[in-house]
Parts: C-alpha cells; sequence; structure tokens
C-alpha cells in the first residue's frame, strides 16, 4: 500500500484520501462530511483551496472516533473553529479539516459560587454569542471580546485579546480531548499562555507554526469561564462604546483576519510602523492593506492566498528595511501552495 506520507510529495496530492478513507468517513459522519471542499467558505479572509474532506461533528463522542479513526489511518487533520485567524493556501489542505463550528455549541452555568459566576462553553460556540450571553445574564469580564470574531475553542487557543484584556483573564480550565478517547479537563495553572497562544501540557509545540499535525496531539472541547456579577443595562452601553471605538478604528465588516502581524515587542505596534512606512493602501491583487488601520490586510473580492502572502512579505521587507524590526505573523497559515492567482 502506498503511504500517505508519500502521497503527500506526490502530484497525486489532490487524491490524498484513499477511497477506503471516504468510506470510513461517510459511514461514520453520514450528511457530517463533505469532500474537496474549498476553505474560502470557513475563512473570514476568503481565500484558501480545497479540504480533501470537512468533517462537521455535532458531539465529542463522534470528535474521538473521527480523531483516533484518522490517527490509526495516518490521516492528517486540523481542527478549525471560527476560521477568523487563519490563513489557508491557495493549493488547499491535504487531509481532514475538522470544523467545530455552529454544530458544535453551547453555554451552560456550572459551579455554585454566586459571587463567582461560571459558564461552561463547548469550543464551536461563537464568541459573540458567548459576549451577548454574559451581557444580557448580568455577567461582567468579557468587555476585551467584544468584537472579536471566531470560536470560543479558537479564542482559547489564540489566547485572543484586545488592549483591555485576553481570555487568560476569564478562563478557568479546558476540556481536551486526547486521541484514543480519552477527555482531561485542564486548571489554569497548568495551562501555559503566551501572547496570542496557549500551550497546553504534553504540547511540545504550539500550532502557531501551521504545521497540519500541530494540533493531533489533543482538541479543545470546551472551556470553563469565571466572571463578576455586573448590572446588564451597564455592561450593555459599555458594549455599545467598545464596539464604536473599534468601528472607528478597524476595518469592521471587511474581509481580513484581524490583526495580520504581532506586536513586536520594545517596538511601536506593527499597525504604527505599516502606517509610518507608508503602506496603507498598498495592493497585490485584491489583497490590500486597510487604509483604516496598518495591521489589517483586507480582501477586496477576489485575492487568493498568494496575494496576501505576497503583500504581507512586501510589508514585512519594507518594515525591516525602513525600522530594523521583522514582523511576524499573528494569523495562523496552513496548507499547500500553487501558484494560481485569481485576480489580476
Ligand atoms: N496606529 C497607527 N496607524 C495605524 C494603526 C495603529 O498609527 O494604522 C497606532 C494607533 O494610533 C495606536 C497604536 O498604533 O497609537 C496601536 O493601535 P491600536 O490601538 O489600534 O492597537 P493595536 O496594537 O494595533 C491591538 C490588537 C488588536 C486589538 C486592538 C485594540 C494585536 C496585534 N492587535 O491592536 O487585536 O483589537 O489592540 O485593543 O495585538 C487582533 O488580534 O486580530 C486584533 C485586531
Amino acid at each position: 500500500m502506498i503511504s500517505h506520507a508519500a502521497l503527500s510529495n506526490d502530484l497525486t496530492a489532490a487524491f490524498f484520501l484513499r477511497p477506503d478513507d471516504r468510506s470510513w468517513l461517510k459511514d461514520l459522519l453520514g450528511g457530517q462530511v463533505q469532500f474537496d471542499v474549498p476553505m474560502e467558505r470557513y475563512t473570514t479572509l476568503g481565500v484558501g483551496g480545497p479540504a480533501d474532506a470537512l468533517a462537521t461533528p455535532t458531539d465529542t463522542r463522534t470528535l474521538e472516533k473521527l480523531v483516533s479513526g484518522a490517527d490509526q489511518r495516518s490521516i492528517p487533520w486540523l481542527v478549525v473553529g471560527g476560521g477568523s485567524n487563519l490563513l489557508v493556501k491557495d493549493g488547499g489542505i491535504r487531509g481532514i479539516v475538522i470544523l467545530l463550528g455552529a454544530h458544535y455549541k453551547g453555554i451552560a452555568e456550572t459551579g455554585s459560587d454566586a459571587a463567582r459566576p461560571k459558564l461552561r462553553v463547548k469550543a464551536g460556540t461563537r464568541l459573540s454569542t458567548l459576549c451577548r450571553y454574559t451581557i444580557d445574564h448580568g455577567l461582567a469580564g468579557l468587555g476585551f471580546a467584544l468584537g472579536i470574531p471566531g470560536s470560543v475553542g479558537g479564542s482559547i487557543l489564540m489566547n485572543a485579546g484586545t488592549a483591555g484584556g485576553s481570555i487568560q483573564d476569564v478562563l478557568t480550565s479546558v476540556s481536551v480531548l486526547w486521541p484514543g478517547g480519552r477527555i482531561e479537563r485542564i486548571e489554569k495553572k497548568d495551562l501555559v499562555f503566551g501572547y496570542r497562544r496557549l500551550t497546553l501540557p504534553g504540547w511540545e509545540v504550539t500550532p502557531r507554526s501551521g504545521e497540519i499535525n500541530d494540533n493531533r496531539k489533543g482538541v479543545i472541547v470546551d472551556g470553563v469561564f469565571v466572571f463578576e456579577p455586573g448590572d446588564a443595562g451597564q455592561l450593555k452601553s459599555d458594549a455599545r462604546r467598545i464596539k464604536k471605538e473599534r468601528r472607528q478604528r478597524q476595518p469592521v465588516g471587511k474581509a481580513s483576519a484581524g490583526c495580520f502581524f504581532k506586536n513586536p515587542v520594545d517596538h511601536p505596534p506593527a499597525g504604527r510602523l505599516i502606517d509610518l512606512a507608508g503602506l496603507k493602501g498598498n495592493r497585490v491583487g485584491d489583497a490590500q492593506v486597510s487604509m483604516q488601520h496598518g495591521n489589517f490586510i483586507i480582501n477586496r473580492g477576489k485575492a487568493c492566498a498568494a496575494d496576501i502572502l505576497n503583500l504581507a512579505e512586501i510589508i514585512e521587507n519594507q518594515v525591516l528595511a525602513r525600522f530594523g524590526v521583522q514582523l511576524e505573523p499573528e494569523v495562523i497559515i496552513v496548507g499547500e501552495s500553487n501558484h494560481a492567482t485569481k485576480s489580476i
């Protein structure tokens, strides 16, 4: 039998999944699996070639069988949440993309301390849904997350945040599904948070490098968050103000992955450096540096991943030449390249 490893370097990469892999997926998932699915539909940047398979399990048992079975069959897999901090290259993804999106959601009260109300939230729940829930129920603490797109699982993995705070301020534990089916609750003291990232015990590497197998060692299935009792009316008016400020500073509503680069340590923020380098408005095809905020690359409609990556490289080179600062993408870049360009 030809191994997957051999296939992945071959021109037959588009047919990475063997027919019996596809049958196995269909038997396991029924209507919850699709094949050769363009990832541009599942990322907020709106770019990305096809995933060999896209699985949308709705429960932990199916998810466990999927992950264990894929490992046994040596099929790479990657969990995707809201796709809001993800750039999928134009050649797409060889293996299975597991979408813990709207299909895997839920918010439940947990704990008994009224002074420290807690919610257990499934990974596929939208962060915006959680924000709304907390405001409606008078729970304070998530103001920083208003307007951040994406799923709760993704925001935990990315330690999503703003100047007002980040996920680590409100998270108390996560549940992780390990290959083999064991679900482990990991308390905050055993989690290592970094700048826009979380490392779980046992991960030698964090899922930052864009390797499809980086997160195969565990899937975050839910998180428990702690809040402070607050006033729903006050929280609502704070939310309106925070969202308005965000709309003034960032290209809200345009296709982007949020801030593209990490803010460099001991230097001005990436957006400021890009602005000072005169790069706002610069374009490669339909990829453009936002006129509103230098650290946003937007897709004006027909950009492909190569356009965005080429623009990102221009930005990195110019900022390095001008200020001696090497910018590093905050966005996770996955998939295979090809050189097709959709836009002119
Ligand atoms: N600035 C400019 N020109 C620009 C953009 C920014 O001069 O084009 C200046 C601003 O005037 C300000 C400074 O740079 O003095 C920082 O800008 P901003 O307040 O917009 O914050 P940021 O550091 O660029 C960070 C997060 C954002 C988050 C905002 C608000 C990172 C990489 N970015 O942006 O998060 O929304 O703070 O709290 O940490 C994201 O992670 O995707 C993201 C958008």
